[in-house]
Order: structure tokens, then C-alpha cells, then sequence
């Protein structure tokens, strides 16, 4: 495609709101986790929850007819906003959302039944502070091995990101901290985006490659759908890791 025609997709795809990828087109290899699915299996309906980095909340007001209180945090002021607008609309008194980053938990001087993240920091000292006996902490990750070909062709050899961690620190951290570890898990699955709209969408959604735009990026744009277009659509990787613990 020529770079005016990227362009025009480019323009036509907006921004995202909050965490919303509801417009992306796309499809996933059968997966061994799901993780509304997973945090589910552990909510009470007496709980009070954390949501550690939030978003626009729109997981977390999803899972909370499932619990009585929750509370989701998030450094980022327009994340903030977007999870209030989305609170109001949803009708939702369960639960509230305050400006705080992971490193600053102890701050809330609240203690949570449950603790949750996804990809979002974790910091292992505070989840502990804020977590009661007994209580559970569950995290998704997306790793440095996520969408391997598409870094390769952007030359990113290394996906530093300050908001993901491993299961390589996590787990002898949480250790660390007397936590048991009750499960972890890994997988790295085909992932499809469905047309080049939905691409663009989602590398300018997640940023990748930082400041990614159509003037420096639209041949990358064009090598990655000429290399990587299949049948099913755009292929990439998916790859997650999960932790679950209890504060002993
Ligand atoms: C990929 S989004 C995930 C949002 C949401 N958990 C979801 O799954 O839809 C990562 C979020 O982490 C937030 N974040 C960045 N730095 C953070 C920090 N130090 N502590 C907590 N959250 C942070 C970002 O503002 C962003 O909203």
C-alpha cells in the first residue's frame, strides 16, 4: 500500500479509550487460562478487591458483580477519567478508582481480600502491604517473547517495558516476602489481527514501536503484512505469563 493509503487508515482507526480493544478485529489460538475466568474462581461476593493499573477499569467493572467493594488504581489521570465515565456509565456503586501507581499501594491504608494486575507493574513489597493473611494475588503478564516478528521487523530487539514483569523475578520475590506460590503458567499461542485496519489499531494502541506513526513506520506497516499475512489474517505471537500467590 502506498503511504497515502496507510495514512487514511491511520487516521480513520481513532484513538483508543482507556483499555478498550473492542474494535480490534482479531483471533487467538485456543488458550489454557482465561483470566476474567481465573479471578472469577477466586472472588467472593463479601470481598473487597484491588485492581492494580486499571486502565479505564472496564475489567474490573466487569468482575465486580462478583464482589462487594473494589477499588482500582492507576498513576495515569486520563486512565482515571476514562474509568469514571466508564463507572457511570455501567451504573456501578461497587467500585471507585483513585490516581495511585503500584509503588505507592501502602498509601491507600486499606487492606484487600484480593488482589489483582493485569499487565500492569507489580510491586512485589507493596501487593504484601495491602494484602490480607491468607488473602491471594493473581496476575497476567505479557513478556518479552510477545509479538516476536512484528519487534523483529521494528528492530526492537529488546521489549523493555517498565510496566511488565516475569515470572523469573516475581516468583523469588513473592517467595521472599512469605508468600506461597499456588500456580503459575505460561503459554505462547498464534495470534491473528484480521485486516490492516485492526493492525494499526492495535501497534498504535499499544505504541509499538514507541512514537509509531505513518510517516516513519508505513514500510514496516507494509514489509509485516506482505511477511506475515495468512489465511486467518496477520499473524503474530501471544505470549502470557500468570501468577497466582497467597500472603502466608
Ligand atoms: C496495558 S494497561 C492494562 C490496563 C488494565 N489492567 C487492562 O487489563 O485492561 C497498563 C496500565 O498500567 C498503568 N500503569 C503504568 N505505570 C503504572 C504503575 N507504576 N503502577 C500502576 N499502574 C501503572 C497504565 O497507566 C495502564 O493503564
Amino acid at each position: 500500500m502506498t503511504y497515502e493509503e496507510l495514512k487514511k487508515v491511520y487516521d480513520q482507526v481513532g484513538q483508543r479509550s482507556g483499555w478498550d480493544f473492542s474494535k480490534l478485529k482479531d483471533e487467538r489460538e485456543p488458550v489454557p487460562w482465561n483470566y476474567l475466568d481465573v479471578v472469577k474462581a477466586y472472588l467472593q461476593d463479601t470481598f473487597s478487591v484491588l485492581d492494580v493499573g486499571t486502565g479505564g477499569g472496564e475489567k474490573f467493572i466487569k468482575l465486580s458483580e462478583f464482589f462487594t467493594k473494589g477499588v482500582g488504581v492507576d498513576p495515569d489521570p486520563d486512565m482515571i477519567k476514562t474509568a469514571n465515565v466508564n463507572k457511570k456509565k455501567a451504573q456501578n456503586s461497587k467500585v471507585t478508582f483513585e490516581q495511585f501507581g503500584a509503588e505507592n499501594l501502602e498509601k491507600l491504608n486499606q487492606v484487600f481480600d484480593l488482589i489483582i494486575n493485569r499487565h500492569a507493574p507489580v510491586v512485589a513489597d507493596q501487593i504484601v502491604k495491602v494484602l490480607r493473611q491468607g488473602g491471594y494475588f493473581i496476575t497476567q503478564q505479557v513478556t518479552s517473547k510477545n509479538m516476536q516478528n512484528f519487534r523483529d521487523i521494528f528492530n526492537i530487539s529488546q521489549f523493555v517495558s517498565k510496566w511488565h514483569n516475569n515470572l523469573d523475578t516475581m516468583v523469588p520475590e513473592f517467595k521472599k516476602l512469605k508468600c506461597r506460590i499456588v500456580a503459575t503458567g505460561e503459554y505462547d499461542v498464534n495470534y491473528w489481527v484480521k485486516d490492516v485496519k485492526s493492525l494499526i489499531f492495535w501497534l498504535k494502541a499499544i505504541d509499538m514501536p514507541k512514537g509509531f506513526n505513518m510517516e516513519n513506520h508505513w514500510q514496516q506497516i507494509n514489509e509485516i503484512v506482505e511477511k506475515f499475512t495468512t489465511p486467518q489474517g496477520i499473524v503474530s505471537n501471544e505470549h502470557r505469563q500468570l501468577l497466582i500467590t497467597q500472603k502466608l
